[in-house]
C-alpha cells in the first residue's frame, strides 16, 4: 500500500500511488555486453496539497529528477494511480499530456543549458503561450512577457538578448519566467539554485517564495542541499535508491526523524563544530551508494544503516502512516516524542 500524507481540508492537486521510472542501461561488465534494466524510481506514492511546497531531498543518484519528470510527463512511467487536478493520466501516453502541461511546468536545474541558445528572451517566455493560445497577436505576445519578466524582476531591456548575454540568476529568472508565463497551478523544481551563487541562491529562492504567495503556487522543490530545502518546504520526502524513506511536516521531520537515513543526513550537514562533523559523518553515513543496477535486497539502506539486523536485509519494510500523518518506511522506526 502507498502511503499519503492526510492534511485536512486542503484541496489535492496530485495523486500518485506506486510510480515506477525504468530506463534501459547497457551493461559491459561481462563479457558480453547487454542490456539491463535499471530502475530509477521504485514504487512512490503521495499527494500533493494545494499552496504547500513539497521538498524532495536525497543523494545524488536516488532518482529525485526521475521522479520529477515522470511526474510531469517527460519520460515513460508506470503507476497505478496518477491523477493531476482533474485528469487521470495513469495511463496516459507521453504524447497526450497536454491537458496538464498548462497548469504543470518544471523549472530546471542547469539554467543556461535549459534555455535554447537560438532564441531570444522574447521567443523564450513566450514560447508556452505561443503553443497554447496560438491566437495572439505579436503585440500580445510582447506585453505578456514583458509583464512576466517584470514578475520575475527583470527588465524590458533584456526582450532581445540570448541567454549567453545573460548571468547564471539572469537565465534562472528567465526560465522561472518561462514556467510562469501560463500561470501554472504547479512548478516542479530540479534543483533551480544548485549551480548558482549562495548569494544568487538566496534571491532565486526569495522570488519563488514571492511568487508562490502572489500566484497561489504549489511547489515540488528538488535539492541534495538540506538547508535550502529546510528554508523553503513545508512538507519533505526522503528519497535513497528510488523509494521513499519519509515524508512528513518539515518541522517534524527535521527536528525528529523517524527514519535511519533522514537522521544520517541531518547528522551528516556539517555542523559549526568541526569534531562533531567529522565524527558523525563517518559513522552514521559511512559506505558507498550501491548500485541502482544492484540494489540490496530487503531494505535498500540496510547495507549503511547503523540499525539494521536479519529482517531488515531480508524483508522489505512497508511504508507506515502515523496518525499525524507523518510516513516512514523502516523495521525499527527512532522513537518520536
Ligand atoms: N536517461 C537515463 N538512462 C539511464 N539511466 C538513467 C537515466 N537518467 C537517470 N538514470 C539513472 O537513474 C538513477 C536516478 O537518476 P536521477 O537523475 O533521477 O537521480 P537524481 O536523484 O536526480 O540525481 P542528482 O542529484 O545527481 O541529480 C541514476 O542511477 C541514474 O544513473
Ligand atoms: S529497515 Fe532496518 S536497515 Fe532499513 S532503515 Fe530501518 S533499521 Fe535501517
Ligand atoms: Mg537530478
Amino acid at each position: 500500500m502507498n502511503p499519503a500524507v492526510s492534511t485536512p481540508n486542503k484541496q489535492i492537486l496530485l495523486q500518485v500511488r506506486d510510480l515506477r521510472v525504468r530506463y534501459q542501461v547497457n551493461d559491459s561488465t561481462g563479457f558480453w555486453p547487454k542490456t539491463r534494466q535499471l530502475e530509477a524510481v521504485k514504487g512512490i506514492g503521495f499527494d500533493l496539497y494545494e499552496g504547500e511546497t513539497l521538498g524532495i531531498v536525497g543523494e545524488s543518484g536516488c532518482g529525485k529528477s526521475s521522479l520529477a519528470k515522470a511526474l510531469i510527463g517527460l519520460i515513460p512511467s508506470t503507476s497505478s494511480q496518477l491523477h493531476w487536478l482533474d485528469h487521470d493520466l495513469t495511463k496516459t501516453a507521453i504524447g497526450r499530456w497536454g491537458s496538464v502541461r498548462r497548469d504543470v511546468q518544471m523549472v530546471f536545474q542547469d539554467p543556461l543549458s535549459s534555455l535554447d541558445p537560438r532564441l531570444n528572451v522574447l521567443k523564450i517566455v513566450s514560447e508556452p503561450l505561443r503553443t497554447h493560445e496560438p491566437g495572439l497577436t505579436a503585440d500580445q505576445l510582447k506585453a505578456a512577457v514583458i509583464e512576466t519578466l517584470n514578475k520575475v524582476g527583470l527588465e524590458e531591456s533584456v526582450l532581445y538578448r540570448y541567454p549567453h548575454e545573460m548571468s547564471g540568476g539572469q537565465c534562472q529568472r528567465i526560465g522561472i519566467a518561462r514556467a510562469i508565463i501560463l500561470r501554472p497551478k504547479v512548478i516542479l523544481c530540479d534543483e533551480p539554485v544548485s549551480a548558482l551563487d549562495v548569494s544568487i541562491q538566496a534571491q532565486i529562492i526569495q522570488l519563488l517564495r514571492q511568487l508562490q504567495r502572489e500566484m497561489n503556487l504549489t511547489l515540488v522543490f528538488i535539492s541534495h542541499d538540506l538547508a535550502v530545502v529546510k528554508h523553503i518546504s513545508h512538507r519533505v520526502m526522503v528519497m535513497y535508491l528510488g523509494k521513499m524513506m519519509e515524508l512528513g511536516p518539515k518541522d517534524t521531520l527535521f527536528k525528529q526523524p523517524a527514519h535511519p537515513y533522514t537522521q544520517a543526513l541531518l547528522d551528516a550537514v556539517p555542523k559549526a563544530d568541526p569534531r562533531n562533523e567529522r565524527h558523525k559523518t563517518l559513522s552514521l553515513l559511512s559506505g558507498d551508494i550501491p548500485s541502482p543496477l544492484n540494489p540490496p535486497s530487503g531494505c535498500v539502506f540496510h547495507t549503511r544503516c547503523t540499525r539494521a539486523d536479519a529482517q531488515c536485509a531480508d524483508q522489505t519494510p512497508l511504508a507506515q502512516t502515523s496518525a499525524d500523518g507523518h510516513v516512514c518506511a523502516c523495521w525499527h522506526p527512532l522513537v518520536r516524542a
